[in-house]
């Protein structure tokens, strides 16, 4: 399978320094960035080609695994899905747009392709998409980041949103996409509290949820990503498990 990668940055450098070959023949050939720099830097690195055309890319790709941001999404998603190419999409964000939710829907289903939105930086996604349709009555999101990872500057705890999910996504695009990962897991606009929280060096997420199937709650305690503090390690690292796993013969959990 032939792969291209649109962002450069955290996520695509862990991506690419961890696929290799002879992951059920993953080949990451293409590197594409605004920053063109980026994407040469992580093209030498990895033995792929860094190009400044996306259509090059898109001439000989059977996947896009977009790491870039939600608006990248929206400008390039159209034209990659109309050519029949599967995504794996990080900047999940984007997709809390109904009108472009319904838009991309549309053309990947006409252009018979795939869009994998990977469960990214939380657990329990199995257990939310289990029960989505069985009277789920409640879900929540609580999450606690550093004031680096949030680019604030407090010695005080403080609750910085509030909020449904969409907005959350609105107001932190590049900070919630987990928000996004869980309303779309249970097509539900979900509850939301984003806290600074100086005692902390982790960005972790607290769910639950409540329903006829009885509930749960999910912590997850995420080590930051050294190039940028805003994103998790296990981000990238479900990436990975989503790509070695599309040929799998026996499949485990959902
Ligand atoms: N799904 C999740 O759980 C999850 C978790 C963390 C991060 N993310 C998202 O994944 C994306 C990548 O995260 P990261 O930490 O690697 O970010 P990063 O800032 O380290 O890297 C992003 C790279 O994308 C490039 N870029 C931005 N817009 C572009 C565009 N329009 N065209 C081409 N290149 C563009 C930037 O120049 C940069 O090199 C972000 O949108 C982030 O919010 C998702």
């Amino acid at each position: 399978m032939k792969v291209g990668i649109i962002g450069c940055g955290a996520i695509a450098n862990i991506i690419a320094s961890r696929i290799v070959p002879e992951d059920n023949g993953i080949d990451i050939k293409y590197f594409f960035d605004k920053d063109i720099e980026r994407a040469e830097n992580l093209a030498s690195f990895a033995g792929g080609v860094a190009v400044l055309d996306l259509d090059k890319m898109l001439n000989d790709v059977d996947l896009v695994l977009e790491c870039a941001s939600p608006s990248s999404v929206k400008l390039l998603a159209p034209k990659i899905l109309e050519k029949g190419i599967d995504m794996i999409v990080m900047s999940i964000g984007a997709f809390m747009d109904k009108e472009f939710y319904t838009k991309i829907h549309d053309i990947a289903k006409e252009n018979n392709a795939h869009i994998h939105l990977p469960s990214g930086a939380v657990v329990g996604l199995d257990g939310i998409k289990a029960v989505a349709d069985f009277n789920l009555e409640e879900v929540s999101l609580t999450t606690r980041k550093s004031p680096k990872s949030l680019g604030r500057d407090m010695d005080v705890e403080e609750v910085l949103f509030e909020g449904k999910a969409s907005e959350a996504v609105k107001e932190f695009p590049l900070n919630i996409n987990v928000a996004a990962t869980i309303s779309l897991a249970c097509n539900q606009d979900i509850n939301v509290k984003i806290i600074v929280d100086p005692k902390v060096d982790r960005n972790v997420h607290e769910i639950t949820a409540k329903g006829d199937f009885g509930e749960f709650k999910t912590i997850t305690m995420n080590y930051p990503c050294s190039a940028n503090p805003k994103t998790s390690m296990l981000a990238a690292i479900s990436a990975i498990k989503l790509l070695k796993s599309f040929n799998e013969t026996i499949s485990v959990g959902l």
